[in-house]
């Protein structure tokens, strides 16, 4: 069954489709775009993430995790001869895992989890608890239901001609609940309620890695809330477009409401800390990593630098990636030990 074909069936069992299912069947049902072998991240895929860019992301996330928290919790299942382990959640192609191991030299053993490809899909399949879990745009693709203006739910259907359309239905208590917590009065945008985020987290939790990093757009949900833009999107070759017109074709993708993801880990007894992304790199050592790619000397050491520059300026760009955040949580035990 094509993914519109599972929806219209959703849609005449039940009616309008929460959006939450809606990403659920487009991303990751039968024929979705990340699980048939259409989603691609890479300068030639259908959306660029700072991972993709080159190795320097991971050059950075590399010194933070050598460096960082302490890591010798009495529950970790054997010795790790391997150094930190690493579980890169929502891996993708497995290149910030594959980084991390190569830059580490060692001190880093990491495995992506990717829930549509390889030998590991779920957190669940770890053969270790992992040392630290990153989530480098997972979030954004995780199912959100969405609330509009504070007062309904917006949900996906059918027009009498057959075209995908949204519904305005009333707000059920959980959503009265997330509004009542989060939203200011009155809310004027259509804000993502981070369901599958959330649920996220609560998996993670269970395993209390001592240091948990997720690297997202987003905002807290008051500025979504204050914002008329539409915070759903959809890429296809690297271009925006509207994902719910051609369901299955393109990524879904909603801004990330920062501060419920940082309630929920600290609701599982998390210290969290949150930075734009250009100032986590720059705290965490751009400077040298930019420096070591020109160790080489001679052209290629020229070439390796100007690529390094060229990658700073872009995860650094104030209108784009820079602009992302990274949300750093660890176990109040390893905090500075
Ligand atoms: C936007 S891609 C990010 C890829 C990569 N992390 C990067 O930044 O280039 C999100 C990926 O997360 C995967 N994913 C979604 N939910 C997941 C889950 N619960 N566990 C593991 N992977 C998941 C999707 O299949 C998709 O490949």
């Amino acid at each position: 069954m094509s993914v519109v074909d599972q929806l219209r069936a959703d849609f005449e069992r039940d009616g309008p489709i929460r959006f939450d299912r809606f990403m659920e069947i487009c991303l990751y049902g039968a024929g979705g775009f990340f699980a048939s072998s259409s989603g691609r991240a890479g300068l030639r895929g259908d959306f660029v993430t700072s991972v993709e860019l080159g190795p320097v992301f991971a050059g950075v996330l590399a010194r933070r995790i050598v460096a960082g928290w302490s890591m010798g919790r009495p529950h970790v299942a054997a010795p790790c001869s391997n150094g930190r382990r690493v579980a890169d959640v929502g891996g993708g192609s497995g290149t910030l895992a594959r980084q991390l191991e190569l830059i580490g030299g060692g001190t880093i053993e990491a495995v992506s989890v990717e829930r549509t490809r390889g030998a590991v899909r779920r957190l669940a399949d770890l053969p270790w608890v992992p040392d630290v879990v990153v989530a480098h745009e997972l979030l954004d693709n995780l199912p959100a239901r969405l609330v509009f203006e504070g007062r309904a739910e917006l949900r996906v259907g059918f027009d009498g001609d057959g075209a995908t359309c949204l519904f305005h239905v009333p707000l059920d208590p959980e959503l009265e609940m997330f509004r009542d917590r989060w939203l200011p009065e009155p809310a004027a945008g259509v804000v993502p309620v981070p369901v599958g985020a959330i649920a996220w987290v609560a998996d993670v939790a269970a395993l209390a890695p001592p240091a948990v990093v997720v690297v997202d757009y987003g905002a807290d949900a008051a500025a979504l809330a204050a914002r008329d833009d539409w915070p759903v999107r959809g890429y296809v070759s690297q271009h925006e477009v509207d994902p719910i017109a051609a369901p299955g074709e393109t990524d879904v993708t909603c801004d990330v409401a920062f501060d419920v993801v940082e309630a929920e880990l600290r609701h599982h007894g998390y210290v969290t800390e949150r930075l734009r992304q250009r100032d986590w790199l720059t705290r965490h050592g751009l400077d040298e990593v930019v420096e070591a790619a020109a160790a080489v000397s001679g052209d290629l050491g020229r070439l390796r630098a100007a690529e390094a520059r060229s990658q700073a300026t872009d995860l650094c760009d104030p209108a784009g990636l820079g602009a992302f955040w990274v949300l750093e949580a660890t176990l109040p035990d390893d905090v500075g030990t």
